[in-house]
C-alpha cells in the first residue's frame, strides 16, 4: 500500500473476529517495531506480548476495554535506558515508546489487521500480574487482531490543516 492510502486506513478497531493471529505476522509487527529511531538511538521500548486467552484476561482486570482482541502489545520504556536531555532532565522513553507504537500500528494495517491504542488502564494492576519492573513505565496497550468491525465516526473527524498550523 502507498503511505497515505496506510495512514488513511488505520482505524480503531473495537471488535476483533475469533481468529488467530499468525506468529509469521506478531514477528512482522515487532520488526517494523525494531526499526523506530530512538532519542540517542537508546532504544529503551520493552514489549510484552500476550496472546493467551487467560492472559488477555489478565490484562481485562486492569481496564474496562474488551473487544475481543486476539493479541495484546504492552508497550513501555525501562526509564533506566531511556534518553534524558541534560539541561532540564526530560526523559524521552515516552516519546520513543509512542514513536514504536505508531510503527507498529501502521504495519498492522499494511499486512490486514487492525489495532486500538488502548490508553486507560490501571498501570500498577498490570505491573503485578505480570509481573513488570518497577522502572518500566507502561505507555500503552495496543490491541490487535482481524477487524469485525470498521471504524467509529471519529476517524473522519479531523482538524483542517489551516488549523494545526501555527
Ligand atoms: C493515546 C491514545 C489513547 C487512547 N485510548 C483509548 C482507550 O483507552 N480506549 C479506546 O477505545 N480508544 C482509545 N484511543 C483511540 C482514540 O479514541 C482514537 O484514536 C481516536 O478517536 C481517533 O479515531 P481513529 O483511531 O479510529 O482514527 C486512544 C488513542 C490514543 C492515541
Amino acid at each position: 500500500m502507498e503511505l497515505l492510502e496506510v495512514l488513511k486506513n488505520r482505524y480503531s478497531c473495537r471488535n476483533f473476529l475469533n481468529k488467530e493471529v499468525e506468529e509469521t505476522k506478531i514477528n512482522y509487527l515487532l520488526e517494523a517495531v525494531r526499526l523506530t529511531p530512538t532519542a540517542c538511538n537508546k532504544f529503551p521500548i520493552r514489549i510484552k506480548v500476550i496472546n493467551t486467552k487467560s492472559d488477555i484476561e489478565k490484562v481485562h482486570i486492569a481496564t474496562k476495554f474488551n473487544f475481543n482482541e486476539q493479541v495484546i502489545f504492552i508497550f513501555s520504556y525501562d526509564e533506566t535506558e531511556s534518553y534524558i536531555r541534560g539541561y532540564d532532565n526530560k526523559n524521552y522513553g515516552e516519546v520513543d515508546t509512542s514513536l514504536s507504537i505508531m510503527q507498529l500500528l501502521l504495519a498492522a494495517t499494511n499486512i490486514g489487521l487492525a489495532t486500538c491504542f488502548i490508553g486507560v488502564f490501571k498501570e500498577d494492576i498490570l505491573k503485578q500480574e505480570f509481573n513488570i519492573a518497577n522502572n518500566l513505565k507502561i505507555v500503552g496497550l495496543i490491541y490487535c487482531g482481524y477487524p469485525a468491525e470498521g471504524p467509529s465516526s471519529l476517524h473522519n473527524q479531523r482538524p483542517n490543516i489551516s488549523e494545526f498550523t501555527i
